[in-house]
Parts: C-alpha cells; sequence; structure tokens
C-alpha cells in the first residue's frame, strides 16, 4: 500500500512538472515580439527620434513594456501602475512624455553621444511573466550629417611583409562625400575625391605601398608593410558643399615580427641531484619587439635571473634569460623536476619550451618535453582530447 502512494506521488510530480512545462510554453507564444523601429535610424543632433516597439500579445495582458539604452532603462510603461509611465534619469536622454506610451517612446533634441543600442523589452502579465527584448541602433551625426567613427586596423598587429587593410568608418547624411583623406602622421598618402579623375590619388611616402585595386572610398589596402610604417594613421573625411565639414580619426598600426621557433633551454649540466646548483639559460627566437622569457620549475615563477636583449639582423632582437638556483629534495617529490621557459612578445605571442632535469640513476638524459612549437597548442587541445577519450570510454 506504502508503496503504491509512493509510486502514485511520484507520478504526480512528473504530471505537475510536463504541466508547468507545457505551461510555459504557452504563455511565451502568448507573445509574438518584437522588432524595434527607430526613425530616423541616422539623425542629424537636435533632432526628435521615434521609436516604436513592434509587438501582439495573444491571450495575455501587458505587464510592463521596458525601454534600454544599453544596459540602463530610461522609460517604463507599466498599465497595473499609476501613473503608467515613468521615466528614468539616464545622461543626455530626454524622453518627451507626452508623445510616449505603451508602443512609442519620443527623444528629443538628441546628441551624437546618444548614439548606440536600445531595446524595449515587453513582459507579459502571466504565471512566469514570459517576456522579448528587441534592439536596434541610433546613430547621432555632427554638423553637416557627417560623423567619423573609427580607423579600423586589419589585422591589428600586421606581421612586417604582409598586407594591411585601413577601413576608416563614418556616416554621411545630409551632403554627398567631397574627399577622403589617408595621413601617416602628418604625411598624406592617398586620396580618394568622387568629384576628380581619376578619383583616387597617390602620394609616395617610403615605405608605403597602396594597392590600387583594392582601395576606394572607405579603405586603403597597404602591401608589404615594413617596421617604418608603425605609428599613427589618420582619415579625414569632408562633407560636400555647402558644409565642408571634416571629420577627423586615428590609429595606431603596429608591426611586428613574431619568433619564428619556440625559445631553446640550455642547461650547466646533464644531470641534476638534489643539492645541486642548476645553471640554465633560455633564448628565443628573433623578434620584434624584443620578447620577455620567465623559467618555471615544477610551473613554480624562478625569481628574476639576468635578462639581456641583442640585437639580431634585419633590426629584430633576441632575448636571453640567464638564472641559477639550487635543487632541493622537494623540487623532486613528484619525480624529475620540469624546467619550462616560457616566451612572451606582448599580449600577441606565448610560446613555451621544456625540460626534465633527471638523476643520473633515474634516467639517462635531460630531453625535451614538449616539442618545438606545439607547446602552446598542445595545451588548448589536451582538454578536449581528454575528454574524447573520457566519453569514449565509458561508451566502450
Ligand atoms: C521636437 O519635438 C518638440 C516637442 O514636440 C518640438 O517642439 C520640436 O519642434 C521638435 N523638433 C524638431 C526638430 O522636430
Ligand atoms: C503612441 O504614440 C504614437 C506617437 O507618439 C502614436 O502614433 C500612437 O498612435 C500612440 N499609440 C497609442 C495606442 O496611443
Ligand atoms: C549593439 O548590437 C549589435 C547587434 O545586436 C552588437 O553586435 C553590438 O555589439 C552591440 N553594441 C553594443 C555597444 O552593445
Ligand atoms: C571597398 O572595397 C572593399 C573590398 O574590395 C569592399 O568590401 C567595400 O564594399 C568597398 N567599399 C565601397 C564603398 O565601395
Ligand atoms: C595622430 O595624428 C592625428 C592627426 O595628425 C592627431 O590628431 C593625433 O593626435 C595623433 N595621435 C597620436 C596618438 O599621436
Ligand atoms: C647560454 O647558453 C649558451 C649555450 O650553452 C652559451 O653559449 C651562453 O654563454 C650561455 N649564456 C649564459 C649567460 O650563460
Amino acid at each position: 500500500m506504502a508503496e503504491n502512494m509512493k509510486s502514485l506521488k511520484r507520478h504526480s510530480y512528473i504530471l505537475n512538472a510536463i504541466l508547468l512545462f507545457i505551461s510555459l510554453i504557452y504563455e511565451a507564444g502568448g507573445l509574438r515580439t518584437t522588432e524595434l523601429r527607430i526613425t530616423p535610424r541616422v539623425v542629424q543632433r537636435g533632432r526628435n527620434v521615434t521609436m516604436e516597439c513592434v509587438y501582439q500579445t495573444h491571450d495575455y495582458s501587458i505587464y510592463s513594456v521596458k525601454w534600454y539604452r544599453g544596459v540602463q532603462e530610461f522609460y517604463r510603461y507599466s498599465p497595473l501602475e499609476t501613473p503608467t509611465t515613468r521615466v528614468m534619469p539616464v545622461n543626455g536622454i530626454k524622453v518627451d512624455r507626452l508623445r510616449s506610451n505603451e508602443t512609442h517612446v519620443v527623444l528629443l533634441r538628441v546628441t551624437p553621444p546618444l548614439s548606440g543600442n536600445y531595446s524595449c523589452e515587453v513582459i507579459l502579465n502571466a504565471h512566469s511573466y514570459p517576456h522579448q527584448t528587441a534592439t536596434a541602433r541610433l546613430d547621432v551625426v555632427g554638423i553637416g550629417g557627417l560623423r567619423a567613427i573609427e580607423l579600423r586596423i586589419s589585422p591589428p598587429v600586421v606581421q612586417r611583409g604582409s598586407d594591411a587593410t585601413l577601413a576608416c568608418l563614418y556616416q554621411l547624411t545630409d551632403a554627398p562625400l567631397y574627399s577622403v583623406k589617408w595621413y601617416r602622421g602628418r604625411h598624406e598618402f592617398y586620396r580618394y575625391s568622387p568629384t576628380e579623375t581619376p578619383a583616387t590619388k597617390i602620394f609616395p611616402f617610403a615605405g608605403i605601398n597602396v594597392d590600387l585595386a583594392r582601395s576606394n572610398q572607405s579603405q586603403v589596402v597597404l602591401t608589404r608593410v615594413s617596421f617604418g610604417l608603425s605609428g599613427n594613421f589618420s582619415c579625414e573625411v569632408t562633407a560636400d558643399a555647402p558644409s565642408f565639414a571634416t571629420s577627423i580619426v586615428s590609429n595606431n598600426m603596429e608591426v611586428v615580427v613574431l619568433p619564428p621557433t619556440s625559445p631553446s633551454i640550455h642547461t650547466s649540466q646533464h644531470y641534476y641531484t638534489p643539492g645541486d646548483v642548476m645553471k640554465a639559460n633560455c633564448t628565443s627566437g628573433p623578434s620584434r619587439p624584443p620578447s620577455v622569457l620567465s623559467f618555471f620549475i615544477n610551473d613554480m615563477l624562478v625569481s628574476p635571473g639576468l635578462y639581456q636583449v641583442h640585437p639580431a639582423p634585419e633590426g629584430l632582437f633576441r632575448s636571453e634569460l640567464y638564472v641559477q638556483i639550487q635543487l632541493w629534495p622537494a623540487h623532486y617529490e613528484r619525480g624529475a623536476p620540469i624546467l619550462r621557459c616560457e616566451v612572451k612578445v606582448g599580449e600577441l605571442y606565448k610560446e613555451d619550451s621544456a625540460v626534465a632535469l633527471y638523476s643520473a640513476n633515474s634516467d639517462p638524459k635531460i630531453e625535451r618535453v614538449t616539442s618545438p612549437g606545439s607547446a602552446a597548442k598542445l595545451q588548448a587541445c589536451q582538454p578536449l582530447l581528454l575528454l574524447y577519450i573520457i566519453l569514449w570510454a565509458n561508451n566502450t
């Protein structure tokens, strides 16, 4: 009898769970949101903007409609409260209360800093308050309807000898484009002016090779970049008459060479036993900027040693780190200590090499425990591989 009651109870739990699940699906289905329409989407400063949250509800009424700029709520409509609308202070946003309601929000006299993502979130008055959000972008441009936004360099860090694409992102509303001028420092090297023939013009600059076929009014492609090009690039956009408004943006290009191989480790002896003083040095392949090296024993950082940067051919640098450390029995607790050298170039590059410090009687020789060039990649793949092996083992 008791058994039967238990099983009945369990069944009713499961039934309840299924019912709740179905009702959740049903409630969510009661809401067909949503789209956020912003008119005009690109607007000149000082104008008014109307935002419309397009949604349809079936079966349930609205609990609230919340409006956000980014993650900050600035307006809320909740029909169950008095007053039904509420304006939250958010820097620079002026809501026209008289013309805002359950579906619309009107922003007055917008300014360029108000450019960005806006969202409306519709929440239904139902058991689990199902909600949906729609997002759209507003861009507010300056005088003359012109705003240069960004000079984007790709890749962000350029390997010497490869190509770089510089894109000038700008918005122009009220006037046609008059020109886009490109500068390295203060020297103009490329100009695009649609009213002239030809529309593109190149001004020679040592080390700059413009690929005309791939350059146009919004981007310029540089080929075979050299170290000399590292530095400040700018694009200056000018709107046509009557305003001839200009807007300029800059960005820094960094040209680098990364070490071609993983670092090499040299130790003073072939074998070590606890109590020995180990002397080791680590040398990185040539790079620019110079690489930074660190030694680890069993993943513990070895206190700073002697770090030197030597000039190498073609304007590159070779870094060397020398350390001296006494080996203790504690280093041998989990077998031969592992000596690892890590090399970094800024945030761009990280690689390492490692050796095991065997004692003469345990194993014949010091040897590499990771193969050159594979250390960093190996680290990333191993957990995945392990997972596959575990899954595979469980399945067989
Ligand atoms: C913006 O709206 C306000 C208030 O309704 C109005 O007085 C003003 O003329 C409008 N501005 C523009 C540029 O439409
Ligand atoms: C809400 O306001 C907008 C414009 O501000 C208007 O077009 C719309 O008809 C209004 N909707 C309701 C339901 O009052
Ligand atoms: C704005 O929205 C777009 C598309 O949803 C997204 O890619 C972008 O990261 C968002 N920008 C910000 C600043 O949240
Ligand atoms: C400029 O060229 C790039 C690459 O060829 C292309 O993706 C882009 O659409 C072009 N821009 C214009 C405005 O023609
Ligand atoms: C880059 O050049 C532009 C235009 O000459 C200048 O306004 C800007 O300050 C420079 N930026 C840096 C970081 O030097
Ligand atoms: C580092 O090791 C190399 C090769 O054994 C050696 O030529 C060099 O002198 C060593 N440098 C230092 C500072 O010990």
